[in-house]
């Protein structure tokens, strides 16, 4: 049967989409996907101005500023930021990139410093973004350095350390944009007293591929585990329980948990804190330590959320965080078909020092370059560019519809339910995307 998506319309480069363009490329059901939104430079320019300007996108976590003068870079798409602990303990963020010819002001990711200094013609900044020495006045006077600070980011809210910014003055609070993927978030962040922390800078690289991939798969893409990631998961027991107990929920569209919803007899070993290969082969003070955090998460989170072994979470448009691995990511977007993925391993603050080392080993073993999961998915991510630059995108859209109509609400967890390969996670995701870029600005 020929596909109801027409040919892919030019779009404009800025602003407004034409909602009948826009409706031609994602069905309303979320089923069909024209191959041309993970390729298109017109469709990426619209996405950059409907969704990435108005959404709320992650910034840093508050533990990488726990002192005055601390400071890290980051972006906003492609807007590049520097966010800062002010003297006074304020949390800002500023547009990095200089007043006078662009530069970013700074270009370390991590550090602390009350003063940015443009390494091209020497223009200062301080932690607040404004302009405090311009060198060239020695010589030609004084300029009217009020008007040049950096520009602030208009939004900046935190959700329990979590630091988002948004260029959308008028954007919701930040909770409310959660919603209730504060229920999963909490689950994970109730379990540990003393708070967690990012470590390190983050891991950098670049993917041939769209941003909307590496975080549409880890918004739920259960599915693929036993196949792409086989080797290693279609024989122990990670896959086998994900098999038995694992779904993923939509706490409201384009937001995602995936997780297994360990029986009520389960073990406390069981359901021991969402490490892929529990019982398997794991070091024995890991476990140990593991089997206390659960102890204790029984107690904190109560009988229903102490069953939960989260997997994955996403935050739309494209913050992850690959629970069972310690890993946050962002998926940044460069341009229609490359994306830089940031990592940081996610420790528990009061986690003892032999116990972070083994908690970095797993994590570097399965994501980040180096790891073999990493590797498999960024392989199938580039082969997709392949796939949706082919000549025909008209004639194959992208396929959704595992498990249509198969979603239900959950009797005991708040959101919209879909099974091991149910795709509504993704249908959900593709169905935001779609209302975003039918936005209509001139309303
Ligand atoms: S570009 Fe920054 S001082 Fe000239
Ligand atoms: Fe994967």
């Amino acid at each position: 049967m020929r596909s109801t998506l027409e040919r892919t319309p030019a779009l404009p480069s800025q602003g407004t989409v034409e909602p009948s363009a826009a409706a031609s490329l994602v069905s309303a059901d979320g089923i069909h996907v024209a191959r041309s939104i993970f390729v298109d430079p017109a469709i990426y320019a619209a996405e950059k101005h409907l969704i990435f300007a108005r959404s709320w996108l992650f910034l840093g976590h508050e533990s990488q500023l726990p002192q005055p003068g601390d400071f890290l870079t980051t972006r906003l798409a492609e807007t590049p930021v520097i966010v800062t602990r002010s003297r006074g303990g304020a949390i800002r963020a500023h547009v990095n990139s200089c007043s006078h010819r662009g530069l970013p002001v700074c270009r370390a990711d991590l550090g602390n410093a009350h003063r940015f200094v443009c390494p091209y013609h020497g223009w200062t900044y301080d932690g607040d973004g404004a302009l405090v020495a311009v060198p060239q006045e020695r010589k030609v006077g004084r300029i009217d350095r009020s008007s040049l600070g950096l520009p602030a980011v208009p939004r900046i809210e935190s959700y329990r350390g979590f630091l988002f910014g948004s260029l959308d003055a008028q954007i919701e609070p930040l909770a409310d944009y959660l919603g209730d993927m504060r229920f999963y978030l909490d689950t994970y962040l109730d379990r540990f007293p003393g708070g967690i922390e990012l470590v390190g800078p983050p891991q950098k690289w670049r993917l041939r591929a769209n941003w909307k991939l590496p975080y549409e798969n880890q918004l739920g893409d259960l599915g693929h585990a036993s196949y792409l990631h086989g080797a290693l998961f279609a024989t122990n027991d990670a896959g086998r329980e994900t098999e038995a107990h694992g779904f993923a929920m939509v706490p409201r569209a384009g937001h995602s948990a995936s997780l297994r919803l360990m029986p009520e007899e389960s073990t406390a070993e069981e359901r021991a804190w969402g490490i892929e290969g529990v019982s398997a082969g794991m070091d024995p003070e890991l476990l140990r330590y593991l089997l206390a955090v659960q102890a204790e998460a029984e107690r904190r989170l109560g009988p229903l959320r102490a069953r939960i072994k989260g997997l994955t979470l996403g935050i739309y448009p494209n913050l992850n965080f690959v629970w069972s691995n310690h890993a946050l990511r962002v998926s940044h977007p460069c341009g229609p078909d490359e994306t830089e993925i940031w990592t940081w391993l996610v420790l528990p603050k009061d986690a003892p020092d032999s116990i972070r080392r083994a908690l970095r080993g797993q994590y570097n073993y399965v994501l980040g370059p180096g790891g073999i999961v990493e590797q498999e998915d960024s392989e199938a991510w580039a082969q997709q560019w392949i796939g949706s630059r082919s000549d025909y995108p008209q004639d194959r859209p992208y396929h959704y519809g595992l498990g249509a109509g198969q979603e239900r609400p959950h009797p005991e967890l708040p959101g919209m339910a879909s099974g091991l390969f149910n795709e509504y996670y993704a249908r959900a995701f593709y169905q935001r995307w779609r209302a975003d870029m039918l936005r209509d600005e001139r309303a």
